[in-house]
């Protein structure tokens, strides 16, 4: 049997909406259907073991080096936390944001420190040497360019933790309404670091690309900046949903306007993902509203 027989074989096997990954990373031609009509697509077997842990390596290491006096809570249910200038600064630095359930009444930790935080961001992927050379590999560029991406420019990186019993939900969403270029290029890439499951917080998708209605924009009201949403809260068939149960490995590319959440982990298994998000600067500008804008001295690097 060929090495070609078993990938067919392979296929057949998995579930819609899911592939296994090549070895140059560039998805075929029926790859690029299915993600265009899905609005993402599951790849097993896109990064290995050892890149897998040496990115766990490295977040363990930044969360302890971590100084949280100073921090703010995330809460994608509560964005009026966000709004403060650590959130807008992180699009420039490597930033912690706690779990919102990590604190209590008092505002003492209720956990370690090292299980208290949500994610860490947003410039992971021009910062960090292990979580640049991930997401500026090789595979990744073949990955994104196979879409038809002529200059794939990552924007933003996370780590998100989703920590055993405390690990919040993140709301139904599309991520061109946080990350918008114009036109519409937002090409998000998830990358399990541990197996992900309805017990611990897997991703869920709904099927399709619909249009993108509501905007996360910066505002200058009184001359400081704040973060608002621009156009109605859509509502979503979150029953249509489908849970995205992938083992370690597995990339889940997302378009920027599939609707994707997760829901809290109530497991006692934390939830460990890699998460980058590109534009295509060739064909597309990126909005001055949006809430992530680099410094002048350092700006968006394409692939
Ligand atoms: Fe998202």
């Amino acid at each position: 049997m060929t090495v070609a027989q078993v990938d067919t074989e392979d296929r057949r096997a998995m579930p819609e909406g899911w592939t296994t990954a090549s070895t140059s990373g560039a998805l075929d031609a029926s790859d690029v259907e299915e993600y265009r009509k899905r609005g993402y697509l599951a790849i097993t077997g896109f990064a290995n073991a050892d890149e897998l842990a040496a990115m766990q390596k490295r977040a363990v290491e930044i969360v302890e080096d971590f100084n949280y006096e100073k921090a703010s809570i995330f809460s994608t249910t509560d964005q009026k936390r966000t709004t403060d200038e650590y959130f807008l600064a992180s699009a420039n630095n490597v930033s912690c944001f706690f779990e919102e359930k990590a604190f209590d009444a008092n505002g003492k930790l209720t956990v370690e420190k090292a299980l208290s935080i949500n994610k860490i961001g947003h410039a992971l992927h021009d910062l960090e040497p292990v979580f640049q050379t991930f997401s500026r590999s090789a595979k990744v560029k073949a990955l994104l360019r196979s879409l038809g991406m002529e200059n794939p420019t990552p924007v933003q990186s996370m780590y998100i933790f989703k920590q055993p019993s405390i690990g919040g939900e993140v709301v139904p969403h599309q991520d061109d309404t946080f990350l918008s270029s114009e036109p519409a290029t937002c090409v998000g890439i998830w990358l399990a670091l541990e197996d992900c499951t309805v017990h611990n917080g897997c991703l869920y998708a709904i099927d399709g690309t619909p249009d993108v209605h509501r905007r996360m924009e910066v505002d200058f009201p009184g001359g400081t900046r704040a973060i608002e949403f621009v156009g109605e809260a859509p509502r979503y068939d979150v029953d249509a949903a489908r849970p995205l149960e992938v083992p370690a490995g597995t990339l889940v590319l997302l378009h920027g306007a599939n609707v994707h959440f997760s829901r809290a982990n109530t497991s006692g298994k934390s939830r460990h993902a890699y998460s980058v998000h590109f534009v295509d600067l060739t064909v597309a500008r990126w909005r001055e509203t949006n809430w992530l804008q680099r410094a002048q001295d350092f700006p968006f690097r394409p692939l």
